[in-house]
């Protein structure tokens, strides 16, 4: 089985790179946290060996004394060490041998010419070459977090905490996104680590996946921050608040936060071993679509509603996702072998098509919750324009709402033996607790 580490990946130039991340496989088998390396475990001999670059002289004066092959090898467990240029022999030589070279689908490009070189394997065929056997059986290690691996989740999230606290305080009239978003950047980097990955922070809540942040701030907008800090060993933490930046929520913003409360808190309370994450996706939309038929955003029978898929108007994506070394955890193997079963498959429908996490769940599960209710310009006109499900929907209401923006709630939940724990120290969530933050005195500039 061979597991490629990744490389330093040039923003302009060979020695400019970007921030380095390792691949979160070969991470968890080996602890290295540095470019250069690759491990093969020989599942014949038992044997496994580390393959990496000793530092050079050269090496020393421009980065100091790093760790070199040994010593990684002692930070994971390993004794068998090579130099990197003895890793394409070692393969050939096992294929010369008439053995399978079990890899991961590569998602890098340098890993995808280096495979396909060392491998005889053209680019495009690397993806169906990979080996169903390694990505099963790693999905099934990596699904279970072990103890030690919840500590370090905790550990993200206690920075995460912190983080949550001076962005919502710090949400001001006046203020621009940009701020917030540096001040959590830089206070994932003052903690030792960086975020999992790039802030979401937008008074444009509505837009999933918004890395804009050049508004200024006013009375009346409500700011969707979702950031997660990475814990000291690479795990992730993924929490999405919604925060006015006037002293207090508007009713409106109360109205809509409250339903995707309801909906967060009661899929929370349903998590245990056994039961399946679609059934929990689909209780909070049907929580969301009571909450906007009390506002009269919709209307007519709620199962129908769900079951016909006229609530992804408003909650176009998944409940949530398995969460550890990746944010996304694990979907470079593929999202439905992490995701699904044999028992549940995948939705074709709008909206519970993005359920990343389908699939039943079982005691060491960690996985994000993370309803939403969003008023997505383009996407009314459209259902509008087509006239869709025009008997749940009421048009004439929604078009009130249209400039209302979104609102989201995360958390990261560890499923245990006898039910569920909301992992990390708890980040304020209820109307209530946000308002609080906000009056603490000698915070406020306007
Ligand atoms: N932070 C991306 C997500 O919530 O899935
Ligand atoms: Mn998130
Ligand atoms: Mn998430």
């Amino acid at each position: 089985m061979l597991l490629l580490g990744n490389n330093e990946v040039p923003m302009n130039y060979k020695g400019n790179p970007y921030p380095f991340r390792q691949d979160s496989s070969f991470l968890y088998f080996t602890g290295v946290q540095t470019p250069g390396f690759a491990l093969i475990m020989d599942m014949d001999s038992g044997e496994d060996t580390l393959y990496g670059y000793d530092l050079t002289v050269d090496d020393i004066i421009w980065m100091g004394a790093l760790p070199g092959v040994k010593d990684w090898a002692a930070v994971g467990g390993l004794t068998s060490t090579a130099d990197f240029a003895q890793l394409e022999p070692a393969l050939n030589a096992a294929q010369k041998s008439g053995r399978k070279v079990h890899i991961l689908p590569p998602y890098r490009n340098d890993h995808k010419i280096l495979l396909s070189r060392m491998l005889q394997i053209p680019i495009e065929e690397l993806n169906s070459a990979a080996s169903e056997a390694l990505i099963r059986g790693i999905i099934s290690l990596r699904s279970i977090k072990e103890e030690r691996e919840i500590k370090q989740m905790e550990a993200a999230l206690r920075t995460t905490h912190n983080i949550y606290l001076r962005v919502i305080k710090n949400a001001l009239p006046g203020v621009k996104e940009q701020i917030l978003a540096g001040l959590a950047e830089g206070m994932s980097i003052q903690e030792g680590g960086r975020l999992a990955y790039p802030a979401i922070l937008s008074r444009d809540g509505q837009i999933l996946h918004n890395h804009h942040h050049g508004h200024l701030l006013k009375d009346g907008d409500l700011v969707l921050a979702d950031i997660g800090a990475e814990g000291p060993m690479g795990y992730a933490s993924d929490i999405t608040r919604t925060f006015p930046v006037g002293p207090t929520f508007t009713a409106r913003q109360r109205d809509i936060y409250q339903i995707v409360l309801d909906a967060e808190v009661s899929s929370i309370d349903m998590l245990r071993p056994g039961i399946t994450y679609k059934e929990v996706h689909l209780h909070a939309a049907h929580v969301i679509t009571e909450g906007l038929k009390a506002l009269g955003l919709m209307q007519g029978d709620s199962e129908e509603i769900v079951a016909s898929g006229a609530h992804a108007l408003f909650f176009p994506h998944g409940l949530g996702h398995m969460i550890g070394l990746d944010v996304h955890d694990m979907e470079n193997l593929g999202e439905d072998y992490v995701g699904y079963s044999a028992e549940v498959r995948r939705s074709s429908q709008f909206g519970t098509a993005y359920l990343r996490l389908g699939r039943a769940l079982e005691t060491g599960f960690v996985l994000t919750v993370e309803p939403g209710i969003y008023f997505i310009p383009a996407l009314i006109d459209q259902w509008k324009n087509e006239g869709r499900f025009r008997d749940f929907i009421r048009y004439e209401m929604v078009e009130q709402w249209r400039d209302f923006g979104g609102v989201r709630i995360e958390d990261n939940v560890l499923i245990t033996s006898d039910g569920h724990r909301v992992l990390g120290p708890p980040i304020p969530k209820t109307i209530k607790e946000i308002e609080e933050v906000k009056m603490i005195p000698g915070t406020r500039r306007s």
